[in-house]
């Protein structure tokens, strides 16, 4: 039998798939909006940051973070410092997923009220510091992440003479000269490799 759609029956449906429609839209519309409101402020805060610090805030993806996390082989209770912490990724994946005491340090106040927020939305207990690192006291550091730039190597090196036995360090890109890295490692990204050098005292 066919049944044929006159009339009120025929406008309705169409308010119907419009309905549906615009919702969609919105939704879609939405959540593009939010992204680009995203990106356009963490863009803002790492601009602001290198204009007013001199340092570039450049953070590791989230796929990135979690395997160079996972390469620290933490301990639940370890102290964990990220030295140039950005949002604090790498330390709540530390507290959250392994346990850890982890703190952040980062030099700009604007990345640090970032930090200090993803921390508070995450739900983790990780302590951020407003402070360059250069003056920082982490000796007692079981696990030390960093992703700077080579310039800032030979001051880490001055500043890790003194770190306990048995201590990790990781740093995302750069090798620290005059240290051999017990590994170096090749993470897989989208696109090509990321060198990681593991380095233990
Ligand atoms: C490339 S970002 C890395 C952020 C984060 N570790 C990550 O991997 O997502 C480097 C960060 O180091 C911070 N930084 C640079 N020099 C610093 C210093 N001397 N003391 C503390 N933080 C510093 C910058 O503000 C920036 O947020």
């Amino acid at each position: 039998m066919i049944e044929l759609l006159t009339g009120d029956a025929l406008f309705s449906d169409s308010i119907t798939f419009y309905g549906e429609l615009s919702r969609t839209s919105i939704i879609i519309f939405a959540c593009l909006s939010f992204f680009g409101v995203a990106v356009l402020v963490m863009t803002l805060i790492s601009l602001i940051s290198f204009i007013i610090t001199g340092a570039p805030f450049i953070a590791t993806s989230k796929s990135l973070t979690r395997k160079i996390v996972a390469l620290a082989k933490i301990q639940p209770g370890e102290r964990v410092y990220d030295l140039g912490c950005g949002d604090g990724r790498f330390l709540i994946e530390a507290n959250k997923i392994y346990g850890a005491k982890a703190v952040g340090i980062d030099i700009s106040p604007l990345v640090c009220g970032l930090a200090k927020l993803t921390v508070w939305i995450k739900r983790a207990n990780v302590v951020i510091r407003c402070a360059d690192f250069e003056t920082y006291d982490f000796l007692d550091a079981d696990v030390i992440f960093f992703y700077l730039v080579p310039d800032q190597m030979p001051i880490l090196r001055k500043k890790f003479k003194g770190l306990k036995k048995g201590c990790r360090i990781l740093s995302r890109r750069f090798e620290i000269d005059g240290y051999e890295p017990l590994q170096r490692i090749q993470i897989k990204k989208r696109f090509g490799y990321e060198p990681v050098f593991i380095y233990q005292i």
